[in-house]
């Protein structure tokens, strides 16, 4: 064994003791011990792959990034994946391409993108920042994805696509969304960051529409600490997508250097009006930003990504837990819902209580934090609402009724692998001890 070889075990052993040592789990004390929404969920492998890629000192997407986007890619049989820094970025990433002028029909300032009102701010910004127009659907209590019912209403002559997430890990309607895409002739992009696993009809989520993102914040189903990743089966719309990702250049080198470049004539581009060809590496094609992932973030994901079957597994267990414990309580809260054609992979558990309820949300989530159960909104709510999105070029359907309660009576708790057993239990205790002055079950 070379002597870097040796040094290398060395470092990954110290590590792995390191692990053991300094993040070993603490034991959980009811009422004391914070009950988090999401988290990290890692081992020794995480670190000593982190490291590993730091050793190397790749830095920026290296061969690292170049594996985990082959196995996104395989994971949901799709031929393309692109690695980014954000699911926001992957979000921007995926509306940019579609505004390509490479395309035979771009999405152009002006057209109108259906979108629903309920959801994450950036799933919709990028629709602004390209000069789209967002059509704000309704969402359905209990699924809380936009209501494909209201799909016909918001249609014009501008609409061009549809861009949703399934929110909180639930597949939307995709039979009526992807027919209504069908026949109106739409551009669908699905926003899976809170979703991988998820599937419809046996068939992974991200793999309906014509681009899909993810995202690996540490709320998310694996991590990278930061990032998120851009898929499509088209490999036009991924050329694209690489070219926006990576500065707006069409040189597709990657992280080699070959001295001619991957095509073959790197300094054979034509730039109109210049008399000699130019260096493809400095050709851009389109108007782009840097939005890459590192190779220590891509040595993370390949970790996580070993262990994504049992994350989902166990997401869905703490979520049957928690629908089994609180189902006594439906007289005061609404419980998530899901298509029958959906298998959902639980981002969280969402409950929007009821309007008769004899207490209010801020009066539940107040008690439950106040006895270390973390609770989290549905993200804006009513997008419509929020200070940064009112005054923005948009239109409704209807009166967003639905999305308004969300606003006013949605939350969510954890179901993420990091809670146990006795976590649950004690969640479900301290919900009941809410309840205990009302109607008893
Ligand atoms: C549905 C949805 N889309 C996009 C994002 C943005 O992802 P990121 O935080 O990685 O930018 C989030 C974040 O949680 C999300 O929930």
């Amino acid at each position: 064994m070379s002597r870097i070889d040796q040094l290398r075990r060395e470092i990954a052993a110290k590590v792995a003791e390191y692990y053991r040592t300094a993040h070993a789990s603490q034991p959980f004390v009811p009422g004391r011990t914070r009950v988090r929404y999401a988290g990290r969920v890692y081992d020794e492998r995480e670190l000593t792959c982190a490291v590993e890629a730091v050793l190397d000192f790749w830095l920026t997407a290296g061969p690292r990034v170049q594996s985990f986007e082959d196995r996104l890619a395989r994971l949901l049989d799709l031929r393309h994946a692109l690695a980014v820094n954000s699911g926001s970025s992957a979000n921007l990433v995926a509306v940019t391409t579609l505004c390509s002028r490479r395309l035979e029909r771009p999405l152009e300032p002006g057209d109108e993108v259906i979108t629903p009102a309920v959801g994450f701010p950036t799933t919709v910004a990028p629709l602004v920042q390209n000069g789209l127009v967002p059509v704000f659907v309704d969402c359905q209590l209990g699924t809380y994805n936009l209501d494909p019912q209201q799909l016909e209403a918001a249609l014009s002559q501008r609409t061009r696509a549809l861009f949703f997430a399934h929110t909180l890990g639930n597949p939307v309607d995709l039979k009526a969304v992807t027919g209504f895409a069908q026949a109106h002739d739409l551009y669908l992009i699905e926003d899976v960051c809170d979703a991988l696993g998820a599937t419809y009809d046996g068939r992974p989520v991200g793999t309906f529409g014509d681009l899909a993102t993810l995202s690996f914040y540490p709320a998310h189903h694996i991590t990278t600490g930061e990032g998120g990743a851009v898929l499509t089966d088209d490999p036009r719309l991924a050329r694209i997508a690489q070219s926006v990702r990576d500065w707006g250049r069409d040189c597709r080198c990657r992280h080699y250097s070959p001295p001619t470049g991957a095509c073959g004539r790197r300094f054979e581009w034509e730039i109109p009006g210049l008399e000699e060809p130019y260096d493809h590496r400095y050709l851009y094609v389109e108007i782009g930003y840097n939005l890459k992932m590192t190779d220590v973030q891509a040595a993370i994901g390949l970790a996580q990504l070993d262990k994504l079957p049992e994350f989902i597994a166990a997401r869905q267990h703490n979520f049957d837990c928690l629908y089994q414990g609180l189902k006594p309580y439906e007289e005061f809260l609404i419980l998530p819902t899901w298509q029958a054609r959906a298998t959902p992979s639980w981002f969280a558990f969402p409950v929007t209580v009821r309007p008769g309820a004899p207490f209010t949300r801020r009066q539940l989530i107040t008690f439950l934090e106040r006895h270390q159960v973390e609770t989290r909104l549905l993200f804006a709510g009513n997008l419509v609402r929020q200070p940064g999105y009112r005054h923005i070029e948009h239109r409704t359907v209807g009166d967003l009724r639905n999305s308004d309660r969300v606003l006013r009576s949605t939350f969510f708790v954890g179901v993420y692998p990091g809670l146990d057993d006795a976590r649950l239990d004690y969640v479900l205790e301290t919900f009941a001890d809410f309840f205990s002055p009302f109607a008893t079950p």
